[in-house]
């Protein structure tokens, strides 16, 4: 038998064949990674959050934005950076070398993602912060009122939302862009991705059967973002989401008018290749500056 083989009888009976040959994976690759030493924080399977699962997107999207904070900030090692919806912690990871002397802290919603991170990353110089309010897919028990994050003015060089305001109504957008510039430094640089539709989305619909077969062959058209969140003019949800914040896109005239009330500025706009065209990361990434 072949060790394909092998291992196929091995897990017939398992209801999570993937998370157990992870189990086995993880060690013998890790061995493996010469170069790239924060790799080996990747967390086994069952905690790997924030919808990508599989340990070889983790490792690409940590070198993506590895690449981008580098980019904005300098390659410097005492920056102060706040990662807003932290989850499982994979910009922890990313944020490795340019906190040693500075300092990373992660927020989030969910009580158990916040317990995991402190654990896991024990030891590193980060921070993870609870925040006790609601976001409906998230965690729909706590507070419904949008809550100040309890962080000084002025505190952060940068700031990271990775598919955070991709589950925010339109009232908490608002709310939390505010926020954002409130924590960060006047010269601070923002990296938030998101769902904007725009010219590229608009130009991608006539080809709904293109976007339903790039995701996981469902038969929907999964990046239709064809309802409004809440009777929003312009934050919109797919006909499929349970309930909005499952996916929310922002028109983008919307998103400028909304950076600019925040007294913010868009300095740069990766567009993502969920529109069906070449784009660095799945979701479009914006570069924001708070003006020195
Ligand atoms: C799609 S996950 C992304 C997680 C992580 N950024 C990543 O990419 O691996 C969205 C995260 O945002 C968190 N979240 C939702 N609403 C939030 C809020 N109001 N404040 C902070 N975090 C929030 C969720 O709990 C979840 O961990």
């Amino acid at each position: 038998m072949s060790l394909p083989e092998r291992l196929q009888a091995l897990f017939a009976d398992s209801a999570d064949p993937y998370s157990e040959l992870d189990a086995l994976y993880l060690p013998l690759d890790r061995k493996r990674v010469l170069r790239s030493r924060n790799l080996g924080r990747i967390p086994a399977e069952r905690h790997r959050r924030g919808g990508k699962v599989s340990y070889a997107e983790w490792a690409h999207v940590i070198g993506i934005f590895q690449a981008l904070i580098g980019q904005q900030c300098g390659w410097r090692e005492d920056l102060r950076m706040l990662d807003v919806g932290c989850g499982s912690g994979l910009l922890a990871i990313a944020s490795e070398p340019f906190v040693g002397k500075g300092r990373y802290t992660g927020i989030d919603v969910s009580a158990s993602q916040v317990a995991f991170c402190r654990e896991h990353y024990a030891g590193q110089p980060c921070d993870f912060l609870h925040l006790d309010t609601a976001n409906p897919f998230y965690a729909p028990e706590q507070t419904p009122e949008p809550l100040a994050w309890p962080l000084d003015d002025a505190s952060f060089e940068l700031v990271t939302a990775l598919s955070v305001w991709t589950h925010f109504r339109e009232e908490e957008a608002r709310f939390y862009l505010a926020e954002l510039a409130r924590v960060l430094r006047p010269g601070g640089r923002a990296l938030v991705t998101l769902f904007l539709l725009d010219d590229d989305y608009h130009r991608s619909l006539p080809r709904p059967e293109g976007l339903a077969s790039r995701f996981h062959g469902l038969p929907v058209a999964r990046w239709l973002f064809d309802r409004a969140a809440y009777g929003s003019s312009s934050w919109r949800c797919p006909a499929w989401a349970d309930v909005p914040e499952q996916a929310i896109a922002i028109d983008s005239d919307a998103w400028q008018a909304l950076v600019e009330d925040c007294g913010l500025r868009v300095r740069d706009l990766l567009p993502g290749n969920w529109k069906e065209r070449p784009g660095a990361f799945f979701q479009d990434v914006v570069v924001l500056e708070k003006p020195a």
